[in-house]
């Protein structure tokens, strides 16, 4: 299918930036309308890059996707299809306000599809997570497209919520609507509060790194070009109504992985900080992608080790960013909520 008018909310957020940069790279004939509210996870500077790739083909909304605006975006815009990154992610910040992931997650994107609905089925792709299958046992098989939801923290109940809404969408009113469910991802830009950016930025600054419980959790990781790939991909050819898992079949335990950055960093596993369990953590996460690989042809192109290899010099050569990224906010986040680390971590003062 043709994109000519795309709208793509949470635009400024670490996936969806990355997509944007994709599409408007690879795909002269697609105008992109990023929709963003511009919290904390949306750094400033991914918002100015984005807007000076390709100004001519590139607009920016600053509105919340609860907003009653929605509505009027779409009738004055004519979109012909839309991406929702829109979204709060980080499962701890879940814990502490399920509210705010039920508004955003669901309210959210229940708001957009009536949006599309009401302003010519605009085509309309979800972008999910591995984590409304729940949790994995060690030998278990990979979660496919079909396996049960069981969403254990209340990020992860609010995704499985959304794609609910969606995929009722799709069978009530006849929406063009795909859902597409990602492993957990990495790469440059991401906010650190999240487990790869959070030990490199840590380590660099010889701070100690939390290990929630043993560290023998099992995350299945994708370099985050290969899953905006994967979404061009399902945005593209795609079937309505279709859920498709995106995995590159890298599975680390936690501890592993902050192994091989620190050793790639060279710096000592002395800073790895044992700190109490993430309440409901679930074990292991990993994806079958085989349905996006054989009927619509994507493939990861990224190594663990190569992906990481770039992630981990991009930190290096960036270290502004994720600076200004984890200042007061972030600090006042953690200071705030310190059993939640059960680890004093040190900041700047307030
Ligand atoms: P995270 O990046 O929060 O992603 P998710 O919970 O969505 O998988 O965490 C990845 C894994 O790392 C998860 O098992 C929790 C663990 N973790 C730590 O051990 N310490 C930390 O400081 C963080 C942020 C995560």
């Amino acid at each position: 299918m043709v994109i000519s008018k795309l709208l793509v909310t949470g635009g400024c957020g670490f996936i969806g930036s990355h997509f944007i940069e994709h599409t408007l790279a690879s795909h002269p004939e697609t105008e992109v309308t990023c929709l963003d509210s511009l919290t904390y996870a949306a750094h400033p500077d991914t918002a100015l890059r984005l807007s000076e790739l390709a100004p001519q083909r590139y607009k920016f909304v600053r509105l919340d996707i609860t907003s009653g605006e929605i509505g009027a975006l779409f009738a004055a815009n004519q979109f012909n299809a839309v991406v929702n990154f829109a979204a709060e992610t980080h499962v701890d910040r879940s814990i502490l306000d399920p509210s705010s992931f039920v508004r955003t997650n669901v309210l959210g994107t229940q708001n957009l599809l009536n949006a599309a609905r009401e302003n010519g089925n605009v085509r309309f792709v979800h972008v999910s997570t591995d984590e409304v299958y729940g949790t994995l046992g060690p030998e278990e098989p990979l979660s496919v497209e079909s396996s049960g939801l069981s969403p254990n923290s209340p990020y992860a109940a609010s995704k499985a919520s959304a794609d609910l809404m969606a995929l009722a969408a799709e069978r009530t009113f006849k929406q063009p609507v795909l859902i597409t469910r990602c492993t957990n991802n990495y790469g440059p830009g991401q906010f650190p509060e999240k487990l790869l950016p959070l030990v490199i930025a840590n380590a660099l600054e010889d701070k100690p790194i939390p290990i929630y419980g043993d560290g023998k959790q099992v995350r299945d990781w994708i370099y985050v070009l290969d899953h905006a790939i994967g979404i061009d991909t399902v945005l593209r050819h795609g079937k309505s109504g279709e859920i498709y898992n995106i995995s590159s079949h890298e599975e680390r335990h936690n501890i592993d992985l902050v192994k091989s950055v620190l050793r790639l960093l060279g710096k000592p596993e002395s800073l790895i900080t044992y700190v109490g369990d993430r309440p409901a953590h679930d074990r292991r996460y990993a994806l079958n992608a085989d349905k996006i690989q054989t009927e619509l042809g994507w493939e990861p192109s990224f190594t663990f080790e190569q992906g990481l290899k770039r992630t981990i010099d991009w930190y290096v050569n960036n270290q502004p960013w994720w600076k200004k990224a984890r200042d007061k906010e972030y600090f006042d986040f953690y200071r705030s909520n310190y059993e939640m680390k059960f680890a004093p971590l040190e900041g700047p003062t307030a």
